[in-house]
Formats: structure tokens, sequence, C-alpha cells
């Protein structure tokens, strides 16, 4: 049993299965109407068995009791949507969420599809959030912005209802994002479909095993300049499309058959709505030339980072209101 699982409880408000964004309705309607045929009226206590088993998402990982409970809350509207067939195996349990390999629903037209699934509010561990959100506006579960009074005083004191609209907020802004990186041509997974708590993305990797993350792989000094320039292709193309990854590093850039991929989007910024938008731009641009350094790829940050920012438009700018940030972190410290 997975020690830090066992703690996990749910809200009563959770108990629903989250409805599913990423197809239409009525696209939705006629895959639930081909699930719901009858072949005929023989064996109807079969069938109907047979109906509860196939609504109720059971999977060949094996989850601890409570991990599969929240598997099943989590995934359970992808596996009624025929998105998924099963879930296969944790790629890698994270701070603020674990990541699995599903069986995609042939459907999808995928082999396999990734599940980000959110770690109970309570036992997450959250990024240290106050220099992201700065700025931002609250999402709703549709991705709309928060405008009502008595949501947003909730959000404000953090009541527990408040909490809930921020969490489902954080994930909205990780989706949004993403589909913004997307229409840009950036290299990041494809976001499928999204729930309250989840979101299904390409998986990549094969039968046998997920794509390492570039911190874990070994290249050699002509591809690491290819990879380079691609990262920071991408990091230009985010910033021109109004995005600063903010947790940018080798930890969260996939490698797949020479190939590299941007993940793990929940704390990006508009650097038009934050303040501290320069700064953490260029911790992002540092963290990847300190990394291609030990291949030999010499760089300056700082030149590298200005050169982007100013030719897209920005400027620079050191002037943080103190009010923002945590003495304590030592990020937050050195600005
Ligand atoms: N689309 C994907 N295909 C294959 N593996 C993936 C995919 N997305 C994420 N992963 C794996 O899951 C891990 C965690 O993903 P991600 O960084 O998005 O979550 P996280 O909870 O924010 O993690 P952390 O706190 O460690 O940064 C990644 O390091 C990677 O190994
Ligand atoms: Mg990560």
């Amino acid at each position: 049993m997975c020690p830090h699982m066992d703690a996990y409880d749910f809200d009563d408000d959770e108990q629903q299965i989250p409805p599913i964004r990423g197809l239409s309705r009525s696209e939705r309607r006629k895959k639930t109407k081909k699930k719901q045929q009858n072949p005929g009226n023989e064996n109807i206590i079969q069938d109907s068995t047979a109906q509860l088993n196939e609504d109720t998402l059971t999977f060949t990982y094996q989850a601890s009791r409570y991990e599969a409970g929240w598997l099943e809350k989590s995934l359970g509207g992808f596996y009624q949507q025929h998105w998924i067939q099963d879930v296969l195996r944790l790629i890698k349990g994270g701070k603020e969420a674990s990541v699995y390999q599903c069986l995609a629903d042939e459907s999808s037209g995928q082999k396999y599809l990734a599940a980000k699934v959110y770690r109970p509010r309570q036992f997450r561990n959250l990024k240290n959030d106050h220099l992201y959100r700065e700025g931002r506006d609250y999402l709703d579960e549709n991705g709309h912005i928060i405008h009502d009074k008595r949501a947003s005083y909730a959000i404000q004191k953090k009541s527990s209802y408040g909490l809930k609209l921020s969490h489902a907020s954080w994930i909205e802004h990780e989706v949004k994002t993403m589909q913004i990186l997307l229409d840009a041509g950036a290299d990041i997974p494809v976001p499928h479909a999204s729930a309250d708590n989840a979101i299904l993305m390409t998986f990549f990797g094969d039968d046998f095993t997920a794509a390492p993350t570039l911190n874990e792989v070994s290249i050699n000094k002509k591809e690491a300049k290819s990879l380079f320039d691609r990262v920071l292709f991408n990091v230009e193309l985010m910033l021109a499309n109004h995005r600063v990854h903010a947790d940018l590093s080798a930890y969260n850039i996939l490698y797949w058959e020479g190939e590299i991929c941007l993940i793990d989007f929940p704390q990006a910024i508009d650097p038009r709505q934050n303040l501290h938008a320069w700064p953490i731009f260029l911790r992002d641009v540092t963290r990847v030339c300190q990394y291609f350094s030990k291949f030999g790829i010499e760089s300056d940050s700082f030149n590298l980072a200005s050169d982007i920012w100013e030719k897209n438009g920005f400027s620079l700018s050191s002037e943080i209101d103190p009010h923002f940030l945590k003495e304590m972190d030592p990020f937050d410290h050195s600005l």
C-alpha cells in the first residue's frame, strides 16, 4: 500500500463522476448511445450486470484502496466517455499530481494516453503558488473567468468552497495553457480531455516504458545543441503567445525518439499580468542553460533571456512589490 495515499479521503462534493471536457455534447451523446445499445431482450439480467460493470472503471494497475477510489472518481468519466479502457501503471507520482499510463479506447485513435491526476486538495504539496497566481483570473470548471461575487469572496476567504474553486482554477489554467500552446505549435502533449481533477493527454513512451525526462538521459554535444535550440524555440514561442512556463527545467521536459516535449503547466504565467514575469522567465532560461552546459553548450543566460524578452515587446524590470514575496522562500529572497 502506498503510504501517502493512506490518508486520502474524499469530499462529499467529489463523490460524483466529474463532467468531461474535450468532446462536444452531441459526440458524447453518440458515444453513450452506442454503448447503451442492447442487442436483444434475452439475458436481460446478465446484460444489466454487464452494464453495471461496464460503467465502473476497473484497472490492471495495482492501486491501494484509497488510490483506487481516487482514480475511479478522477478517471471514471473518461472511461464512461470511451476515452480509456484501463489504467495500466503509475508513471510517476509528483508533488502535485500523479501521472498514469492508460490503455486508450480505440475510438480515441491512440494506443495509450497519459492521465495526470491531481492529488486530493488536502494532500497536495502546492507549488509556492502565490507568485504564479498574482494577476491571474480564477477560472471555473469550464475555463471561464469567475465573476460571481460569492465565489470570489469564498476564494479570498479560503473557505472549503473557495479552496475547491482555487484547486479547479489551477487545473483549468494548465488546460488553457496547453490549448494555447498546442494551437501555437509548441512541442507539448495534446490535451485530449479534462475533468475536474485530471487531464488526459498524449502519452510519450511505448509498450514498456514512459519517456524519460531530459535530466535522466545522456546526450552527445551535437544532439545537445539541437535540443537546446529546440527548447529555446519553444520558450520564445510560448512568450510570443503570452506564456512563461515558470517551472521550466530538465525535469519538465520529456525526451522521446530524439525529440523534446515540454510538460507541467499549471503555474505558467501571462507576462502581461504578472509583475514577477521577468525574473521568473530569466530563471526558466537560466535553468535550461545550466542543464545544457553539462554537455558543452556554452551560453549567457541573461543575454539570451533579455534578447528574447525584449524581442517580444517586454521590458526588463526588477521592480517587485515586496508584499508579494515570501521571506523564507530562497527564490523570492533573491528577487
Ligand atoms: N504526457 C506524458 N507522457 C509520459 N510521461 C509523462 C507525461 N506527462 C508527465 N509524465 C511523467 O509524469 C511526471 C510528472 O508529471 P508533471 O511534471 O506534469 O506532474 P507534477 O506533479 O507537476 O510533477 P512534479 O511535481 O514532479 O513536477 C513527469 O516527470 C513525467 O515523468
Ligand atoms: Mg513536473
